[in-house]
């Protein structure tokens, strides 16, 4: 090849340049849009005001049931949704997990099965959760239950959005 072949002249460096910065530029625009479509965790309930559901000396150590209801509005259209929530103290922090099994969705329960204690069961397909809400492994979930927003204030325990977690 020769040199001649090699030079570029003005007017592709300035083709090449604009192409470069223009790309750039369109893909900072695009790139949020992308992973908001791609995110289930940013999909996932959108935004929920915080709902007062226990106070904080209702818990202990030891995952309890919590139900309460929820107004969700959608476009023009506000309504009330049971909620349920398992809540426990874990030290100095508060943990809220969704009762929803990963699975396909069926209702966990705190000890559901003598079989095994000290965990989520779920009775559809055995699926079984750590107390941290960790998916068993070898059996169907393959990711953990999801958790809850918490804000606590004056004593009382507020829950707001699901977090959806990844599998780990
Ligand atoms: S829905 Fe829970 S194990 Fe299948």
């Amino acid at each position: 090849m020769s040199e001649k072949e090699h030079k570029v002249s003005r007017r592709q460096f300035l083709t090449y340049t604009l192409m470069g910065v223009g790309g750039f530029m369109v893909a900072g625009a695009i790139s949020p849009m992308v992973r908001f479509a791609l995110d289930p965790a940013l999909q996932a309930g959108g935004e929920t005001e915080f709902v007062s559901v226990a106070t904080v000396d209702d818990l202990t150590d030891e995952p309890q049931r919590f139900d309460f209801q929820l107004e969700i509005e959608d476009a023009w259209y506000t309504s009330e949704q049971s909620r349920t929530a398992w809540i426990y103290k874990d030290g100095n922090d508060i943990v809220a997990l969704s009762p929803v099994c990963t699975h396909l969705g069926c209702t966990v329960n705190w000890e559901g099965s003598e079989d095994h204690p000290n965990q989520f069961y779920c009775p559809c397909h055995f699926g079984r959760f750590e107390k941290s809400g960790q998916n068993v492994a070898q059996t169907p979930p393959t990711r953990p239950l999801d958790l809850y927003e918490i804000e606590v204030r004056d004593g009382v325990v507020y829950l707001g959005s699901i977090i959806q977690r990844r599998s780990v």
